[in-house]
């Protein structure tokens, strides 16, 4: 096994309007879809169709969401063998706002995704025995994220931790990761500041690898990518892309760059392939369905735009 995920699997709803409402405001919008997403099963699907061998564990419900999502996630070549269906609880949703400038705003009603615990983790082990990568994020309860962590701190394979949603998180966490990839927001969270240029990101990470992780990518979205590690550090400009839909681009980033790292590519390659893997996600509407391929991936990395 390549990468393993251990995270969220939801449905999206989501809706697009020329902007998104202020509280206590109705708007007319433009549409609507329904799509499978969360961020951990995007990252399993953006890892998978750039061509890596991918495991997901996780939970679902019991109910026609997780009927739906599922079959979805395994026809992209996703081994979901590590996926149990949870009697108790029902399968996970996001409502998302998208608007005319591809910004979003996100709900989540976490379900069977926040009753991981230490079963999910148990199912996970065979999996890292074989793994290169490991994947995580925080739409799953942390402690349960956590001991996967150490699980895979202990058989050689590297983390990486997507600190998303937004939430401040404790040192300990930060020693169990190898690679930390925030956004401007959950480098925030993190460190009290937004990042709003590669100075300011240079700023955020040195405090973070001060908190133990080994290198850190902070993500700035449309203005590029700033990673560092004990090798060096380095920025990325933005591709240049025709922004639709901003929804998953940092799960895309990561399945990207996890690809690259099973691939054996060196950090600011595999952080280039992350920057390519999330300009291509903006480009098309809806969280899954939006995850890169091989081809289109490697046309961006040549010839710098789409
Ligand atoms: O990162 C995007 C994802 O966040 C969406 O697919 C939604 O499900 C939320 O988890």
């Amino acid at each position: 096994m390549g990468i393993v995920v251990f995270g969220s699997i939801n449905m999206d709803l989501t809706t697009y309007a020329p902007r998104l409402p202020r509280p206590g405001e109705t708007l007319f919008g433009h549409s609507f879809i329904t799509v499978p997403g969360g961020k951990g099963s995007n990252q399993a699907v953006a890892a998978a169709r750039l061509g890596a061998p991918t495991r997901f564990i996780g939970r679902i419900g019991d109910d026609a969401f997780g009927r739906e999502v599922l079959p979805t996630i395994q026809q992209q070549g996703v081994d979901v063998s590590g996926v149990m269906v949870d009697k108790d609880h029902a399968t996970a949703l996001a409502v998302i706002s998208v608007d005319d400038q591809a910004e979003n705003a996100i709900i989540v009603i976490s379900g069977a995704n926040m009753a991981l615990d230490q079963t999910d983790v148990a199912r996970c082990l065979p999996a890292l025995d074989t793994a290169q990568v490991l994947l995580l994020q925080l739409e799953v309860p942390l402690e349960a994220s956590m001991a996967v962590a150490q699980a895979a701190r202990e058989r050689g394979v590297t983390v990486v931790l997507d600190p998303a949603p937004a939430r401040p998180l404790p040192d300990e966490v930060f020693s169990l990761v190898d690679i930390l990839t925030p956004n401007e927001v959950e480098t925030e969270a993190q460190v009290g500041f937004l990042p709003n240029t590669p100075e300011d990101a240079a700023r955020a990470a040195s405090v973070l690898r001060a908190r133990g992780a080994k290198a850190v990518i902070v993500k700035l979205g449309a203005r590029g990518v700033y990673y560092e590690s004990s090798s060096g550090s380095g920025f990325i400009p933005p591709f240049r892309v025709k922004a639709v839909d901003s929804v998953a681009a940092g799960d895309a980033f990561n399945g990207g760059l996890a690809v690259a790292l099973y691939e054996g590519k060196p950090l600011p390659e595999a952080v280039r392939w992350g920057a390519a893997a999330g300009a291509l996600a903006v480009t098309r509407p809806g969280a899954m369905p939006s995850m890169p391929y091989r081809e289109e991936l490697e046309r961006l990395l040549k010839e710098g735009t789409v």
